[in-house]
């Protein structure tokens, strides 16, 4: 019954539009252009734009679903495993009753981001793009996993910075280079090394390696033995599973609910 408390609460707050304003994050770049009875916002280069708040809340959903939302974003070299782990990982998180979805760089580069090319310019907004879908997901209590080569850590951590807290993790596939260019499972290092594909991440084009991902994954473990992809999953669901992302939240307690 929390979760409908709350509802009842926010939609409260939806008749506050200078409050919703404070709160919200998607407002950060908004300028108001009239008074609060009819107010109007400037929104990056659109106008007339009014946050409407009040939706059914994240927390609702998350009981729904039986876990928490969060961004799982995968990022590592070409080849380096991130669509065949994020792969491997829903699969095994289906399995668990798990409800997610996996953005991948190809797929979404035939749809929602086809008019962008590799310039370090279409890769910001190729990321920034996702980044905002992947929020979408994770606010609406989903497990959300993305696989993009992801190489300049700014695009990284812009993303990092328009979520909340634990929402956004980090695992980057820490595979060596020359490893990935052995797999080469399409050609690409083929092709980057013959000077057919130019600004090739790792090739002649830079990955900025994370300097603080909750998770790493190396192609080998401690012993020395080489990681299959399954082990990788299984990595990832452990923590995961550690902290709480696949398991509903906890009620409030009382006390809690009525300083909400
Ligand atoms: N432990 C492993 N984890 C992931 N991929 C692996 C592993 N071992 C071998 N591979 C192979 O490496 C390749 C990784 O390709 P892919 O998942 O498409 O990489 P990326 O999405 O990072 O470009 C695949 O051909 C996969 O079969
Ligand atoms: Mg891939």
């Amino acid at each position: 019954m929390f979760a409908l408390r709350r509802g009842l609460q926010q939609c409260a707050r939806s008749l506050l539009p200078m409050e919703a304003l404070a709160c919200g994050s998607l407002q950060q770049s908004a300028a108001v252009t009239s008074g609060p009875a009819g107010a109007v916002y400037n929104v990056g280069k659109a106008t007339n734009i009014k946050f409407h708040d009040g939706m059914v809340p994240r927390e609702t959903k998350e009981e729904l679903l039986g876990q928490k939302g969060v961004v799982l974003w995968f990022t590592g070299l070409s080849g380096s495993g991130k669509s065949t782990v994020a792969c491997t990982l829903e699969h095994a998180l289906a399995a668990r009753g798990r409800m997610t979805v996996l953005l991948d760089g190809d797929n979404v580069r035939h749809g929602l981001n086809k008019n962008l090319g590799f310039s370090a310019q279409d890769r910001e907004e190729n990321i920034r793009r996702i980044g905002e879908v992947s929020k979408l997901f994770a606010e609406s209590g989903v497990i959300t996993l993305t696989s993009f080569i992801s190489p300049y850590r700014k695009d990284r951590e812009s993303v990092r910075a328009r979520m909340a807290n634990g929402d956004f993790v980090e695992c980057y596939m820490r595979i060596p280079i020359e490893m990935c260019e052995q797999r080469d499972p399409k050609g690409l290092y083929k092709a980057a090394r013959a000077g057919k594909i130019k600004g090739f991440t790792g090739i002649d084009d830079p990955y900025e390696e994370p300097l603080t991902a909750e998770l790493v994954i190396d192609a080998k473990d401690e012993s020395g033995n080489m990681q299959s992809a399954e082990d990788m999953a299984a990595t990832i669901i452990a923590y995961l599973e550690q902290r709480g992302y696949l398991s509903a939240p906890a009620a409030p307690s009382d006390s809690e609910a009525a300083t909400a």
